[in-house]
């Protein structure tokens, strides 16, 4: 019997290339898994009248953990009985830190020596998907407690002390200061117990701005769903772009691990979809559940691949995903 269980979800778009090309890596790695594959999403959804089925929370319940490829909300429209599986499936489950390390690899136009980790808090905020219309006004409600402010603010805590051990605290509390400010306070408030923490606050704008003129400057950045999701994207344009770009979803049972991008209907389809971001989610997800040997070879793997190349056309390269995925796997021999 194979040593871990693990999900895989395809879910739309490029989902369908990148899972697949990280499936087979994980393989050559000579990780120990036997793998449920499982669905959701959008193309799902239009099949099936929702968005995630019973086997799929009974999948995602019975292993280590998930892999997620991404997962289509069409925009302007919530059509009866759709939600976004990937948001469903972090309320879900309480995956309340989206872990997003952004550090720079070797590919063109990167900036150099970025070595930062965004943590969204991520089941709250703007995106309790709360919204309403009284004829030509509309209305969303941001949901932040002090519970899942300590909780977040704990992980992003925790997790700067075992790097560098600075915290920024990004907000808009001065726009929104019964919000924005209960986040803010309750992070500071658990900030001060912790000893040797060097905490800072930034206001959301210029913490965009400060990103873009000196990313070194940060470690772990703390902020809430909405702020994270953009961030992140900012980020992940500091270091390469989205085809290179990972995160975490975990809570105190489960994880899911994903790309920061979504399923990028302009290309799908296609074979050029860029698999990296997914593969070195795959890394975090074997970080994740402690199969640490596994995680460092297929990310020296991918590294020794981003140098040498084939790259892909987002890194400015022509290789497809089968050609960048068959020279990771060369390079993992
Ligand atoms: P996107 O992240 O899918 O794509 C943005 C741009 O980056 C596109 O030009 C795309 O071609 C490119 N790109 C993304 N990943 C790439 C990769 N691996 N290789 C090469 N190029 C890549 O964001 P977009 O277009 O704004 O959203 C498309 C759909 O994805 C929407 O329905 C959105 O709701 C969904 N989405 C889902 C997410 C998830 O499942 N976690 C996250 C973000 C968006
Ligand atoms: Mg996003």
């Amino acid at each position: 019997m194979a040593k871990y269980r693990i999900c895989l979800i395809e879910g739309d778009g490029i989902g369908h290339e990148v899972i697949p090309a990280t499936r087979r890596v994980l393989d050559a790695a000579g990780f120990d898994a036997e793998y449920v594959e499982a669905e959701a999403g959008y193309e799902y959804y239009l099949d099936h009248g929702t968005s995630v089925p019973q086997a799929t929370y009974d999948a995602v319940e019975n292993t280590h953990a998930t892999l997620f490829g991404a997962a289509t909300s069409p925009s302007g429209e919530k059509p009866a009985g759709f939600f976004g599986a990937i948001r469903h499936l972090r309320q879900k489950y309480g995956l309340y830190a989206n872990v997003r390390p952004t550090k720079t690899r070797p590919v063109p136009g990167a900036y150099e020596n970025v070595d930062l980790v965004i943590v969204r808090e991520n089941t709250q905020g703007l995106y309790v998907e709360q919204e309403r219309r009284y004829g030509d006004t509309a209305i969303a409600d941001t949901v932040i407690t002090k519970d899942a402010s300590e909780r977040i603010g704990k992980f992003a805590a925790d997790l700067a002390m075992k790097r560098s051990g600075r915290l920024t605290v990004v907000h808009k509390a001065n726009v929104l200061p019964v919000t924005q400010g209960l986040f803010l306070n309750t992070i500071l408030d658990h900030a001060k117990t912790v000893d040797g923490l060097n905490t800072s606050t930034m206001i959301v704008d210029n913490a965009a701005m400060q990103l873009v003129r000196n990313p070194q400057q940060f470690d772990v950045m703390v902020m809430t769903n909405m702020f994270g999701d953009i961030l992140s994207d900012l980020a992940a344009g500091l270091v390469g772009g989205l085809g290179i770009a990972a995160s975490g979803n975990v809570g105190d049972k489960f994880g899911i691990f994903e790309s920061v991008h979504g399923s990028a209907p302009d290309i799908a389809g296609q074979g050029i979809s860029n698999p990296t971001a997914t593969m070195l989610a795959a890394v975090l997800m074997l970080d994740h559940i402690g199969d640490h040997e596994t995680a460092r070879r297929i990310d020296n793997a991918v590294n020794k691949v981003l140098v040498e190349g084939p790259r892909t056309r987002d890194l400015g390269g022509t290789a497809g995903t089968e050609e960048f995925t068959n020279a990771v796997i060369a390079a993992l021999a």
